[in-house]
């Protein structure tokens, strides 16, 4: 079958961010940036495609030559009724972010939990050396479940979750617990978060607290030790006053701007062909466009 697109864009692979509303988004930075250190002469665009308009833009996305694409809100969970292999962590996760053909397959992954630990890794190299260490998370918004499911398949025993409205933390911990983690997660009250720091090696906030025109995160890490890693989700400030009051304190510290940059690296690599890095210079770039 003869394609009516020109050789150029069939050499010039094509890939996408989708969303509603989708201007927010940071993707055509990163992507942007890779595409023209790499001199390659793909493309990556923000489309904005409206909830009822998901499925014909997915029926149509082959033809109009993408290799494939990011997916943010409100499409991640949608999207899996029309990806024909979708990978464990979306699965389990119920949610995709990371979409692409293959063997004229649609694929879909969630990236989210790779990004946060590959961050952590890249880093605070050896930060998870310690079997079976006990994390605290703060939130149980979308952005906490690829969270704890990467601490959990790092060998965390316990993950402690505490959230303003704990029912929301306790529907979390159900559906880990239908996954099959048994027993590793716990759900404490909102007000408990500062007393409960006792043991643990890990303290992320996945809440939007902190972030540029949120309410602050108000905690006190008295209680915390003097080992634990502590890190945020939010990049905007890059130094949270959590991230700085546990680096005045002597905890070490990993903002949240790498977990958005390397959930972008598996998307790179399958649409354009070349694993990209993340470097400083892709960190400056993106943090002079915030
Ligand atoms: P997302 O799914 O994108 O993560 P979300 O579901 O709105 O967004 O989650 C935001 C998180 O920040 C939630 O854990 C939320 O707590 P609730 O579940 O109680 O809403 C938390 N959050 C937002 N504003 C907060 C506030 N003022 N105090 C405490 N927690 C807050």
């Amino acid at each position: 079958k003869t394609n009516s697109s020109s050789a150029l864009s069939s050499s010039a692979p094509k890939a996408f961010v989708i969303g509603w509303p989708i201007e927010q988004s940071k993707s055509p930075v990163i992507h942007g940036y890779w595409l023209k250190k790499f001199d390659f002469a793909g493309s990556y665009e923000k489309i904005a495609v409206e909830p009822g308009a998901l499925a014909s833009f997915i029926a149509e996305m082959k033809d109009k030559g993408f290799a494939g694409g990011n997916v943010t809100i409100p499409h991640k969970q949608a999207v899996l009724a029309f990806a024909d292999v979708v990978h464990p962590a979306a699965k389990r996760l119920q949610a995709a972010n990371t979409l692409w053909f293959e063997d004229g397959k649609l694929h879909a992954d969630n990236t989210d939990g790779y990004g946060f630990l590959a961050n952590l890794d890249q880093l605070q190299p050896g930060w998870d050396s310690k079997k079976g260490g006990h994390a605290m998370v703060l939130g149980a918004g979308g952005a906490a479940r690829p969270i704890i499911n990467g601490l959990i398949e790092r060998g965390f025993s316990t993950v402690t979750i505490a959230n303003r409205t704990k029912e929301k933390a306790e529907m979390l911990a159900k559906l880990f617990t239908e996954l099959g983690y048994d027993d590793q997660l716990q759900c404490i009250e909102w007000e408990e978060r500062s007393e409960q720091l006792c043991d643990i090696d890990l303290l992320v906030n996945t809440s939007s607290l902190g972030m540029i025109g949120q309410p602050p995160l108000e905690i006190s890490l008295s209680a915390l030790p003097a080992s634990a890693l502590v890190t945020d989700i939010v990049y905007n400030p890059l130094e949270t006053d959590l991230l700085r009051q546990a680096r005045m304190r002597g905890n070490l510290v990993v903002d949240g701007l790498g977990m958005l940059l390397h959930q972008a690296v598996p998307g790179f690599e399958h649409w354009f062909g070349k694993r990209p890095t993340v470097t400083e210079a892709l960190r400056e770039e993106v943090l002079a466009q915030l």
